[in-house]
């Protein structure tokens, strides 16, 4: 019943990082609640076949439950196990993955040594005049002034924005996007807005004045009413369309639109790990699908005879075809298209896959493709344990599944990345 007050003891944990508890039949899946610790758990909602509670005294506490140093953490939706010590946070996110992954070997984390400021992209939503993250299963806003696992710099432009904004230019915007390349310290500033009448001229020079690092400040339109951020229609305010970054000598063009991986020194990790992996040999050609920007493609480019990229969204694949200009890399090719659609041409006398979808995976038509086509092996790298496991499982009978690796990426959140090779049988 709601509000009414039971004595739990936490067995698991869930995917989306809630502690489990049972209660006779009844199970309850409490915020904020580790692995062996016992609590008086108030019950928040009821559902059909579960119910939702929060701690209200907790009796027996874990070993591990550190004390939060962010001041929101316990509202804010962003980091999910901010009160767990980082190397317990890595076993518990390990059983999260047995758990999905039953029938596949998991290995230890590759774990992030400095697992704090790392993210390089920030998305912060705007309602009600205030800005900050929502908080976690709402559309709250909650205020913040230094997050624990963003870039510091783009801290402190949010900042500044909340004192630099007015009430007016504040309700044109739904969205601030901040990039910031932690290697070559270049930020790029997206402002997503309802309407392009928004002048914004007394910010941007503020801004660029204080930040002399800014190389681009984009107004993105986005008109309607969706759970897409980022809309078609751009205006730059000011510099370039795009800001450069910079990993194991490779220089990138990344524009506003264009995925790059949020935690820089575990993305070097990820990609040895794939070209470790990879087997590769200057006989082989590669097809990278999903390549966003072509970093992988251009990362293993330098081993093999020819990788080609192939990618959805047109700005990525731009800044991928300048990336290989600028790198004077010449066996790299790139092309737009849909890789969830009819691939089989493309796999044609290929060596070696990549796969790196978003996190609803792959096509049932491109597994069917990879099925009849004579590639060898695929290396499937994944930000989604659940759909890389179906995804597995409907490979299985063609490919021999290796071992999952899991890289931790997204530190202090209950998500990680997943790579896994698949050898044709
Ligand atoms: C997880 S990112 C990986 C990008 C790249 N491998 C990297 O490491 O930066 C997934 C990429 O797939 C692209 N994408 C999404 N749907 C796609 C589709 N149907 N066909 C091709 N690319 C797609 C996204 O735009 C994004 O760049």
């Amino acid at each position: 019943m709601k509000n009414q007050i039971l004595r739990c003891k936490c067995t698991d944990m869930s995917v989306d990082g809630l502690g489990i508890c049972k209660v006779d039949k009844l199970v309850v899946f409490v915020k904020g609640m580790i692995v062996d610790e016992v609590a008086d758990v108030k019950i928040i909602a009821e559902k059909k076949n579960y119910s939702i509670g929060i701690i209200d005294k907790l009796i027996e506490k874990s070993k591990y439950r550190i004390e939060s140093d962010c001041p929101v953490s316990y509202k804010c939706g962003g980091c999910d196990f901010r009160y767990i010590d980082y190397d317990y946070q890595l076993i518990l996110k390990k059983n999260i993955l047995d758990n999905t992954f039953k029938d596949y070997k998991v290995k230890e984390f590759i774990k992030d040594d400095n697992p704090y400021y790392y993210r390089n992209k920030v998305q912060i939503p705007l309602k009600d005049n205030k800005m900050g993250f929502y908080r976690k299963f709402s559309n709250d806003i909650v205020e913040f002034d230094d997050c624990l696992i963003e870039s510091k710099q783009a801290n402190s432009i949010i900042f500044d924005l909340k004192q630099l904004l007015s009430n007016t230019q504040k309700q044109y915007i739904r969205h601030v996007l901040i990039k910031h390349s932690l290697k070559t310290n270049e930020i790029m500033i997206g402002f997503i807005v309802k309407s392009f009448d928004i002048v914004l001229d007394d910010v941007v020079s503020k801004l660029v004045n204080k930040y002399p690092n800014i190389k681009s400040i984009i107004l993105n339109l986005n008109d309607k009413v969706t759970n897409v951020i980022l809309g078609d229609k751009e205006k730059i305010l000011y510099g370039n369309d795009y800001i450069y970054d910079e990993y194991d000598g490779i220089k990138v063009k990344i524009s506003l639109k264009s995925f790059y991986q949020v935690n820089y020194n575990q993305m070097l990790k990820l990609y040895k790990l794939v070209k470790d992996l990879a087997n590769l040999n200057s006989d082989m050609t590669v097809l990278d699908l999903y390549c966003g920007i072509g970093t992988i493609s251009l990362y293993l480019s330098r081993y093999v005879k020819e990788v080609i990229g192939v990618e959805i969204v047109e700005q990525a694949i731009r800044n991928a075809k300048d990336n290989a200009i600028i790198n004077n890399i010449s066996n790299a090719r790139f092309i737009l298209a849909d890789a969830r659609k009819d691939m089989d041409l493309y796999l044609e006398n290929k060596d070696l896959v990549v796969l790196d979808p978003p996190r609803k995976g792959i096509s049932e038509q491109l597994i069917n493709s990879l099925k009849k086509s004579n590639i060898k092996k695929i290396i499937y790298v994944s930000c989604n344990p659940a759909t890389l496991n179906r995804d597995l499982k409907l490979l299985e009978d063609t490919y021999n599944i290796g071992e999952i690796h899991p890289v931790d990426l997204f530190p202090f959140t209950v998500h990680s990345e997943c790579v896994v090779t698949l050898d044709r049988r």
